[in-house]
């Protein structure tokens, strides 16, 4: 199906046609080169959380219903290490996937009842279209999905699918920021 997560119409129609899901992936998201001085990054947030965040939320809530009747299922919110690390060359990107951490978080809580798993996914770069003009190390994306899927299986609420991520999140209770430094 053709699906604009940012389409009130088009993601209700996908999960009436899909009635029988018992796994929704949230992948959909964008990423703009830019920092929050720029001009126009109010409208560079706004569009990024169109999809990544409202568009999430917007999914997970059209197909609540039906993983419920289907025993609770799962929902995977495909994140990142921007979550958690802001760089001024991708920072309207990484404050979404900020929020959209917080989203998924919170997702959890309220989808526990109805017993369905809530994962996040944080990944660094993942060889695609989206980092493509990157000169930077990169994850296969068939190493990602399948550490996508293991967690679904493991019942994880969170994986991280590469080293940096890992010590990132890891630093994140120490206050050890990604160039090494503590904060005073
Ligand atoms: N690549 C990385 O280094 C990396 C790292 C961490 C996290 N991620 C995350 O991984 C996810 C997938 O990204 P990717 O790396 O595969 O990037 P990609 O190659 O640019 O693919 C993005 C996908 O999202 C779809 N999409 C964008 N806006 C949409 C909308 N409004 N409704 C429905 N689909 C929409 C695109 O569909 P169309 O092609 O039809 O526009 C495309 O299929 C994203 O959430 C991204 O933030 C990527």
């Amino acid at each position: 199906m053709v699906l604009d997560v940012t389409d009130p119409g088009a993601f209700a129609a996908a999960a009436d046609a899909a009635r029988d899901v018992t796994l929704l992936i949230n992948n959909a998201g964008i990423a703009r080169l830019g920092s929050l001085t720029d001009d126009g990054a109010l409208d560079a947030l706004r569009d990024h959380f169109e999809t990544n965040v409202f568009g999430m939320l917007a999914m997970s809530r059209a197909f609540a219903g039906s993983l419920a009747v289907n025993g609770g299922g799962a929902i995977l919110n495909v994140l990142s290490v921007a979550s958690w690390v802001n760089r001024p060359i991708l920072s309207a990107y990484g404050v979404s996937k900020s929020a959209a951490w917080a989203l998924t978080n919170g997702l959890r809580q309220s989808l526990r009842e109805q017993r369905t798993q809530v994962v996040g996914l944080h990944a660094g770069f993942i060889d695609t279209d989206l980092v493509r003009g990157l000169e930077v190390p990169k994850a296969t994306p068939a190493d990602v999905v399948r550490q996508a899927y293991e967690a679904i299986e493991a019942g994880a609420e969170e994986v991280s699918t590469d080293e940096l991520t890992r010590q990132v999140k890891a630093g994140l209770s120490v206050g050890i920021y990604l160039n090494g430094t503590a904060p005073r």
